[in-house]
């Protein structure tokens, strides 16, 4: 890549420059956001000492994501990879299944990596692997409370599969991971300063008071702040994470589920967020679309209540707004205020199994 030349002789990113690019883009979840920009820069001055042909002490520090859904993992991953510059990929780790079975070879994570370090090997071994799911690649216990449904084989055998990775070893992996294996070329790579960065729900684990109840409303962050659950190294081990697996994972950091107030920072501050997409889909049709405070919080207050958390927002607002982008383009009017009786309306009866998340 050529920015690889431009970017070595800059200054490292530091963490608070990683957290307040990544503070554009993720609400809330300030406990998370440090934790990644600290383990993103570290992992930057390893890599840097490594192309320099320093030595260093530097060990790098995978990292364990866990939160319930819709609170922001894949999306911090994600931005994070737009930040560093450096090679990301997104794996689902139940694609994976430990040598000899049917399904993917853990080495194809990193195959996968090269692939989008467009085959260079160096920029390969500084890159960053986002394994999503791995809560689904826990042990299946007596308990089975771990959701794995009917799987009978996999969980544990993948996750000793992926210790070799975690740590750092050096992997033979397909150069083209399109190709049947044997035709493809091997190419040797080291994975040790490979980041990775795991993420799950856990879902059982996330007790926000007895009976799931958490407190909902505005303010509600800070009670459920103050009031949540710390999941410890037992409970995940308890619930079928290997003890080695966890122990390559020393950077552990959970995610919230999102308040009503950080739902409604959802929907309008992120310069892509979803109210600037509607406004630009209807400036189309030359509508000025504008939303009251109320419409807003009615839309945020019926993901929060429903558990459905930001990845709820979308399927919500593209169901209040259905008539109205089916019309657009033969109404054309100028204004169109959207208000709280407008929602409420819309939302009237909508089931939460309606809602695609
Ligand atoms: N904290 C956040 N700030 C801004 N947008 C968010 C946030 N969390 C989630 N989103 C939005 O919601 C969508 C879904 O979130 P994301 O995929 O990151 O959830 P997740 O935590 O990975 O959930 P799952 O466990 O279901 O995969 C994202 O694409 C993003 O647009
Ligand atoms: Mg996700």
């Amino acid at each position: 890549m050529e920015s690889s030349a431009r970017r070595e002789e800059g200054p490292l990113l530091t963490p608070r420059q990683i957290f307040e690019r990544l503070d554009r883009y993720v609400m809330g979840q300030e406990e998370a956001k440090r934790a990644v920009a600290i383990a993103a820069h570290n992992h930057l001055k390893r890599t840097q000492a490594r192309r320099q042909r320093r030595g260093s002490l530097i060990k790098k520090s995978n990292i364990l994501l866990i939160g319930p859904t819709g609170s922001g993992k894949t999306h911090l991953a994600r931005n994070l990879a737009e930040i560093l510059s450096v090679p990301f990929t997104t794996v689902d780790a139940t694609e994976y299944t430990e040598a000899g079975y049917y399904g993917k070879d853990v080495e194809v994570m990193v195959s996968e990596l090269l692939f989008k370090a467009h085959h260079s090997v160096e920029e390969t071994q500084r890159g960053i692997i986002f394994i999503d799911e791995v809560d689904k690649i826990a042990r299946r216990s007596q308990g089975a409370r771990n959701g794995a449904g009917s799987r009978d084989i996999g969980g544990e055998g993948v996750q000793q599969a992926l210790l070799k990775l975690l740590e750092g070893r050096e992997v033979f992996v397909p150069m083209n991971v399109t190709q049947a294996w044997n035709k493809s070329d091997f190419v040797q790579i080291d994975t040790r300063d490979i980041l990775f960065i795991c993420a799950g729900t856990f879902s059982d684990l996330h007790a926000y008071g007895e009976g799931g109840a958490r407190p909902l409303g505005f303010g509600a962050e800070e009670a459920s702040r103050r009031g949540r659950q710390r999941i410890t190294l037992r409970q995940l081990v308890d619930f079928g994470m290997l003890a080695e697996f966890l122990g390559r994972l020393p950077v552990m950091v959970q995610l919230q589920a999102l308040g009503e107030a950080e739902l409604l920072r959802v929907l309008t501050e992120p310069p892509d967020s979803l109210l600037r997409e509607f406004r630009e889909l209807l400036a189309y049709d030359e509508i000025e679309l504008e939303f009251t405070q109320e419409a807003l919080r009615a839309v945020a207050r019926f993901s929060g209540e429903r558990g459905l958390g930001a990845r709820g927002l979308r399927s919500i607002l593209e169901h209040v707004m259905a008539d109205v982008m089916f019309e657009a383009p033969e109404r054309r009017r100028r204004l169109l205020r959207v208000d709280e009786d407008f929602v409420s309306a819309r939302l009237l009866g909508l089931d939460s199994a309606q809602i695609h998340t």
